[in-house]
């Protein structure tokens, strides 16, 4: 049986790429935030993409669209530059097709990130500062019922961490619900994967998410006239990757359809390299996700079973917790501050960060946010802004690595 010859450029990428931790980190080396998720097949795709010089936005976009969608169980997905593009993208295409009015209000979690809350703010609406609930710290749906007013229209919970935000009470409370799946790629509520819950998910393939494109985003969607839309706003406001592009330029014969514009638009699309890389990574994040997951429950028990003053946040019932990474919570009444805990952890190599942008509200940036209102205190996202943090997770990982973080957490409280 004779096998097709190698190329010898691919040969060259797969020697040269051999022995790196992608699968597998030696907790010798201590717990880093994430190690390097992509191979050489990847490289190998993305240099094809350029060797065949076709490198922007085109049919290995359109492919990983397709797949991409069809993995979260939607119709639709539009391809983006990053997970805050993504996010961008999502509420100025909401506010462009009509479904939202400048100056409506958003209801936001106050633990997210940064680009959760900006691109609301940026699409003209205002944002209403919710408390996040204790158990996954993500939107609380009673303190998001309480904080309504009459203009609230929308919600944007974050699938924080790997954690499943509760979208259905939000739902029911007559609210259009979009999620920032961020990092949230496999977290699933009910059997239904996050980001396919609301009227659209926005995800990040930053380099140190589930499933990498080095910098890239999606947003996915069932609502093809959105889809649409964002397919305008995300190249110029043309018409080109739309389904009703040639009625569009039926309707407006004075105007060369090739450079038509119907939306204002930006520029946030994807490469070619980028969606090369989505395409490898994709077949392999359901196994990603079960490692994560299955991370983060042994890790969880651990702690739990030391007994010291830490909180962390196992998985609810019915959900399905996806890993992105560890967080755990300080208690109030512990003998000593959150930066001695870090600083220890750090020396023992194991790499720290505050819970994304913890407390929103209290970032400076917010101070120059003309369009938010908070209703009420916000007292568990005021916890984690003080005591909160997390350390990586990654499929790379493995039990070894909770011995680790646990081992050297005892070694702190009891020396
Ligand atoms: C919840 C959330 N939203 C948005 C983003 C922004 O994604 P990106 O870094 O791809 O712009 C992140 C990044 O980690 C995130 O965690």
């Amino acid at each position: 049986m004779s096998s097709a010859p190698q190329d010898p450029l691919h040969q060259l990428i797969r020697e040269r790429m051999t022995g790196l931790p992608v699968m597998e980190h030696d907790p010798a080396d201590g717990l880093p935030l994430q190690v390097v998720g992509f191979g050489p097949d990847e490289v190998i795709e993305a240099t094809e993409a350029m060797v065949e010089t076709f490198v922007t936005m085109g049919a290995r976009v359109r492919r990983f669209e397709a797949a991409f969608a069809s993995w979260v169980g939607c119709r639709q997905a539009v391809m983006v530059n990053s997970g805050s593009s993504a996010n961008l993208l999502l509420w100025t295409s909401l506010v462009a097709a009509g479904r939202l009015r400048p100056g409506d209000e958003v209801l936001v979690p106050a633990v997210g990130w940064s680009t959760t809350l900006f691109p609301v703010i940026q699409a003209g609406l205002c944002a209403v500062m919710v408390d996040v609930e204790p158990r996954g710290l993500c939107m609380d749906p009673a303190a998001a019922a309480k904080a309504m007013g009459p203009r609230t229209k929308a919600a944007f919970p974050v699938h924080l961490l790997g954690a499943t935000a509760e979208i259905e009470p939000l739902r029911e409370l007559g609210l259009l619900v979009a999620e920032d799946a961020c990092s949230g790629h496999g977290a699933e509520q009910g059997g239904h994967r996050a980001g396919g819950l609301g009227i659209a998910g926005a995800f990040s393939f930053f380099f140190s998410h589930h499933i990498t494109t080095v910098e890239g985003g999606i947003v996915v969607t069932d609502d093809a006239e959105l889809a649409d839309c964002m397919r305008s706003m995300r190249a110029h406001g043309w018409i080109r990757e739309r389904s009703d592009a040639a009625a569009l330029a039926a309707a407006h014969p004075h105007v060369d359809p090739r450079f038509l514009f119907v939306t204002p638009g930006f520029n946030l699309r994807p490469t070619e390299m980028a969606a090369a890389f989505g395409l490898h990574q994709l077949p392999r994040l359901d196994g990603f996700v079960q490692r994560r997951r299955a991370n983060h429950q042994h890790w969880c028990r651990l702690v739990q079973q030391a007994g010291l003053p830490l909180t962390v946040f196992p998985e609810q019932a019915g959900t399905v917790h996806a890993g992105f990474a560890f967080p755990m919570q300080i208690a109030a009444d512990a003998p000593y501050t959150r930066a001695e805990l870090l600083a220890f952890l750090e020396a023992r190599r194991i790499a720290t960060r505050p819970i994304s942008g913890s407390n929103l509200a209290r970032q400076p940036a917010f101070a120059s946010l003309a369009a938010t209102r908070i209703p009420h205190p916000l007292p568990v996202a005021d916890a984690v802004h003080e005591r909160g943090f997390f350390v990586g997770n990654s499929h790379a990982f493995g039990p070894g690595h909770g011995e680790l973080l646990v081992r050297s957490l005892q070694e702190f409280h009891h020396g």
